[in-house]
């Protein structure tokens, strides 16, 4: 897959996703609060209050200074729910966001006007190639979205292009964490899930924690700060596992789907359900064997 058809795909899941927000329901999750795992600290009591949470924490990782006019580009700003409550609170700052899907951009929209908000600029495109001037942004955020980028390393030198010199990047995302099975179960998971996945399913490209600080490093970044907010408890080690459990299901269904058609011309039907717990043991291993965390990571560009 080339990277235009992975960025086309991963759009056409976005636009279908929030192409009728009604329908849409993660437990406890307000409508329009965003698409995240949330940030869980003493206190919060459910899924809508942690994702309010994380906004406030990533706005403690921005540092923004209220008596000078920030530039604030949000990548992957889906309905721009966290841009709307940074905005409310920092009313000084400027905040730019892009994400890909037009779905999204409509109710990022919608939202603006509701709340009639003047200080953020919306617009749709690809993080990759977004069109702002290099030397822009004092601060650049990328809440669950960074790990839609099938190269990583470009993704950093496009932020560190953007960024002003002493500005910061702030990413919240998913990473592997290292593991005896790294990088081995990573790149066949990655590999699996991208090609032999059906249609419609997300295509998200793990990397280590310790490659990506590598990266960092490598495209000039300084300071770089890296928190696993899972093993501090501030996420549901359920939510990351369940998503993962949740990718297993698409490519399993569709594999039976195939068996089953097959059916009439195998002779060894005895085998099935070993065959299926097998292929269940083994898809297991690669995910879970991955060891996926999540992870706040803030840098510097000097
Ligand atoms: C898990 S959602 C997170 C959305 C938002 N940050 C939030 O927390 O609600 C991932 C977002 O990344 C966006 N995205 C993925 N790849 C992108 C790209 N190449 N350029 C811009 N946005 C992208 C998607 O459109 C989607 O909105």
């Amino acid at each position: 897959m080339n990277f235009a058809d992975i960025e086309h795909e991963i759009k056409d899941f976005y636009e279908r996703l929030w192409s009728d927000p009604g329908k849409i329901g993660r437990s406890g999750q307000g409508l329009f609060l965003g698409w995240h795992y949330g940030f869980y600290e003493k206190g919060i009591k459910n899924l809508s209050e942690a994702m309010i949470n994380m906004i406030d924490y990533i706005d403690r990782l921005l540092e923004l200074n209220d008596k000078m006019v920030m530039n604030i580009l949000d990548v992957g700003s889906g309905v721009g729910s966290t841009l709307m409550h940074l905005a409310k609170k920092h009313p000084n700052c400027l905040f730019d966001g892009i994400t890909l899907a037009n779905n999204e951009l409509k109710i990022a929209e919608f939202l603006k006007k509701e709340n009639s908000i003047e200080n953020i600029r919306f617009k749709q495109g690809s993080y990759m190639n977004s069109g702002f001037s290099d030397n822009y942004f004092d601060r650049i955020f990328a809440l669950e979205s960074a790990i839609y980028a099938p190269n990583k390393k470009d993704f950093l030198k496009e932020m560190y292009g953007l960024l002003k010199p002493n500005g910061k990047l702030v990413i919240i995302d998913t990473f592997t964490k290292k593991y005896i099975l790294n990088p081995l179960t990573v790149n066949i998971n990655n590999y699996l899930h991208q090609r032999k996945c059906t249609k419609g399913n997300l295509a998200n490209y793990y990397v280590g924690i310790d490659d990506f600080i590598t990266y960092l490093k490598s495209v000039k970044f300084k300071e770089i700060n890296v928190n696993d907010i899972v093993d501090s408890g501030n996420v549901k080690k359920y939510h990351i596992y369940g998503f993962l459990i949740y990718r297993l299901f698409p490519y399993l269904s569709s594999r039976l789907g195939q068996i089953r058609e097959k059916r009439n011309s195998l002779k060894y039907e005895f085998l099935y359900p070993f065959a299926f717990f097998s292929f269940f043991v083994y898809r297991a291993l690669l995910i879970f064997g991955s060891k996926p965390r999540y992870y706040s990571i803030t840098a510097i560009k000097k």
